[in-house]
């Protein structure tokens, strides 16, 4: 399924960021730097704070109602359709408080899938008596076809990633969520290694819950995520209870006129606090940029880069998943031994960035930042560890 048709290539825009000249990063599945425009946002709101008069109680609500609005635009939901969060695994605390499974059900997910989208549902599983059902990794690296197939009666849960966090291969949502459905499964999509570098819209792939933390793709804080919950969750039962998230909450001076309606739609699963006076304002403006960007447009251009690294490295005998299979946004480079002991630190002390997760694959995940000489030094840098192994 090709969701970049029509997309443009955007130039390096190193320019947002402050990143010193000598520094190769291809790491954002680790952490993504924060844009100038992020920072500045960010420094002016914890001036805000060193001015608590100035803060008023529209505060609590207008700034968390823009990032609400700006995250709905981005994956095609309505503001009424998302709540902040603080982690990706606060997402799935909530979606597996308010999913039943019965004893024997099938809680569907990857091989080696991230922590915070697994513990969740080993515990529901155990206080269940429901079974975890893990998809092994496939040898032709088409987790779509293999996820499909294990999805049957016994469902009631499937519980995946749009792309896998340690290589970036890439699952089918769409069919995924449509076959779910024909089983009566929920979907929960865990989006943090690819939302903002990879389109995706919730009117096509229809799960229950998908959630994203902000501090990778969405080039946002660290503490802050947000989670869409489709219309016929949303009635749902919140995992902590707090005056912003009640109805009437606005005005501070009936707080204590206790009430039990809350904020409409799914922002009764907000986290408490959640007008972060610090936080939110850098989500808004990673956002706003991410928006003006196009998220097709910027997997287009990743992809254009992840293309010409693989095509440079392919002489050094690595291999790589094949195109199709793999979100542009990544290169999960697999070395023929294994990966190297220390090749990140090795790498890291050229300062060039990349990383090693799980057992399978050096992630080399790169984002507009990169120019063609940090290209170019990843590859050196890469060839010459290579060379002097013993
Ligand atoms: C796929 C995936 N999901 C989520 C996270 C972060 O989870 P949390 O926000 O619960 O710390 C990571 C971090 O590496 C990840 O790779």
């Amino acid at each position: 399924m090709d969701t970049t048709q029509g997309a443009a290539i955007i130039p390096c825009q190193r320019h947002l960021f402050d990143i010193p000249d000598d520094v190769a990063y291809l790491n954002c599945a680790y952490i993504s730097p924060l844009m100038k425009s992020a920072v500045a946002a960010g420094e002016a709101a914890a001036r805000r704070k060193a001015r608590p008069w100035e803060i008023f109680p529209h505060h609590f609500f207008v700034e968390a109602e823009e990032a609400r609005a700006l995250f709905a635009r981005l994956v095609g939901a309505a503001p009424g359709d998302i709540a902040i969060q603080p982690s990706t695994s606060y997402g799935a605390a909530i979606a597996a408080a308010n999913l039943e499974f019965a004893r024997g059900a099938r809680i569907v997910v990857l091989h080696e899938q991230f922590p915070s989208n697994v513990y969740a549902w080993r515990e529901a599983a155990r206080r269940s008596g429901a079974a975890i059902d893990t998809v092994p990794r496939p040898a032709d690296d088409d987790w779509t076809p293999a996820v499909l197939e294990r999805i049957g009666a016994g469902t009631a849960l499937v519980a995946v990633p749009h792309v896998h966090w340690t290589d970036g291969a890439l699952l089918d949502l769409v069919a995924i969520g449509r076959r779910a459905r024909e089983v009566g499964a929920a979907l929960f999509v865990d989006a943090t290694q690819s939302l903002g570098a990879l389109p995706l819209d919730v009117r096509a792939v229809q799960p229950d819950y998908l959630v994203a933390a902000t501090y990778k793709w969405l080039l946002g804080p660290y503490g802050m995520g947000f989670l869409y919950v489709a219309p016929h969750r949303q009635a749902g039962r919140p995992i902590e209870e707090h005056w912003s998230t009640r109805a009437g909450s606005e005005d501070f001076t009936r707080l204590v006129d206790y009430r039990d309606d809350y904020q409409p739609g799914a922002r009764r699963f907000d986290v408490g606090e959640k007008a972060n006076i610090h936080l939110v304002p850098m989500a808004i403006a990673a956002l706003t940029q991410l928006l003006a960007w196009g998220a097709a447009n910027v997997q287009a251009s990743l992809r254009a880069m992840t293309d010409r690294l693989e095509a440079r490295l392919r002489p050094l005998g690595l291999e790589t998943l094949p195109r199709a299979l793999r979100g542009g946004h990544y290169l999960g480079l697999r070395f023929p031994s294994g990966v190297p002991d220390g090749l990140a630190a090795r790498l890291a002390a050229e300062n060039v960035h990349a990383s090693v997760r799980g057992r399978a694959a050096m992630r080399v995940t790169p984002h507009l930042w990169v120019s063609a000489r940090d290209e170019d030094r990843f590859v050196d840098a890469l060839t010459r560890a290579l060379r002097a192994r013993p």
